[in-house]
């Protein structure tokens, strides 16, 4: 069976820059509130103009400019979203007409913070069973629509950006060794964007009720999301006969700096083991992990052999994560 390799990684975020500075000035607020409870110092924001889209293709294009694949050779673009140009059509048939991806078949993958791990395993799947032999995956987000920026407890917390790899099929022993993904439906409504879909239209009334925003319940979701980033690490490691020691690199969703602490302690991993870029661009969500895996790579923080695990939690709730030899 071929494997699914990483050919090459890009990102892209939008030029403004808000810092908790700049917060203060419109919230009840501070930058010591905000460092000490998530770690967040500033977050990277679009321009009028600027889309999810946008965001997407410039990164899917620095990967490929990377991987050295035109566009055309492209089979699969899947972008994991939230926060797509439209409910429908999907984000990643817009990003296939913006990079010229003629060839490629393109859909979008809903699993929130887990979105880009949820796409990477199904393009990873479809490369394995020789479906396809090159796709480009893509996590991309614009939270700073969907945030109601007079709510404290959340919009602090958010920020945009988009990162991308390219995946082809090798043989060898690179690429992803393995992908688990979970659910658990009964937790839905602690973190989730009520309006406007099918339960709340569109209306005026709804909109007063500031329905279109995202609605979180902080302390419940620190909670879950600890406990199961750390569980879904194990059990990548387990299944494939590995422990702690064996992890060059773990990359974490960039939810907040003490979730990312707290659930590497759980599984036992040292600090110099752990990427955080937390402080520089918020939670961004589906995109958070492809934003760190490209600047760890790009860093040279990632070496040929090396074990990176991706490790993911987001709204549904879901959690998954990666274990990938590069
Ligand atoms: N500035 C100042 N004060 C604030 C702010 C703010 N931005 N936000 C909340 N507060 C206040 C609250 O009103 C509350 O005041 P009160 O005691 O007078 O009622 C006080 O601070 C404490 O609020 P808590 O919610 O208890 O604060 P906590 O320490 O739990 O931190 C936080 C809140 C950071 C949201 C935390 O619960 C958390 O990190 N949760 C995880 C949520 C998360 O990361 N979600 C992202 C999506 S899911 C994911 O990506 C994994």
């Amino acid at each position: 069976m071929k494997k699914a390799r990483i050919i090459g990684t890009g990102s892209y975020v939008p030029e403004k820059v808000l810092t908790n500075k700049d917060l203060e000035q419109f919230l009840d607020t501070t930058d010591e509130w905000i460092l000490t409870r998530t770690g967040i110092r500033e977050r990277h924001i679009v321009a009028e103009g600027e889309f999810t889209s946008d965001l997407a293709a410039h990164a899917a294009r620095r990967a490929m400019e990377m991987a050295g694949t035109p566009a055309e050779a492209i089979d699969l673009v899947v972008v994991g979203t939230i926060t797509g140009d439209f409910p429908w059509p999907a984000t990643a048939c817009l990003v296939q007409q913006k990079i010229g991806a003629v060839n490629a078949y393109a859909y979008d993958v809903s699993a929130a913070c887990s979105g880009f791990v949820y796409a990477l395993s199904a393009a990873v799947s479809a490369i394995e069973s020789g479906r396809i032999k090159k796709a480009l995956v893509i996590g991309a987000e614009v939270l700073s629509r969907i945030v109601d920026w007079t709510d404290r407890n959340t919009c602090v917390l958010f920020g945009d950006g988009a990162g991308a790899v390219v995946l082809e099929a090798g043989d060898g022993d690179a690429g992803v060794l393995s992908t688990h993904l979970h659910s658990d439906g009964s937790f839905w409504e602690l973190l989730y964007q009520p309006g406007f879909g099918s339960r709340y239209p569109a209306s005026e009334d709804g909109l007063k009720q500031r329905l279109p925003f995202l609605k979180m319940q902080g302390n419940e979701v620190f909670k879950v999301a600890v406990r199961s980033l750390a569980e879904v690490a194990l059990e990548a490691l387990q299944a494939n006969g590995m422990g702690v020691n064996d992890v060059s690199l773990f990359i974490p969703h960039q939810a907040n700096r003490r979730i990312l602490e707290a659930s590497a302690k759980r599984i036992g991993l040292g600090d110099d083991q752990v990427y955080i870029n937390v402080d520089r661009f918020g939670n961004t969500s589906g995109a958070s992990i492809p934003l760190a895996l490209d600047e760890a790579n790009r860093a040279g923080r990632i070496k040929p052999g090396d074990m990176v695990l991706l490790d993911a939690f987001g709204g549904g709730f879901t959690w998954a994560s990666a274990l990938i030899r590069w």
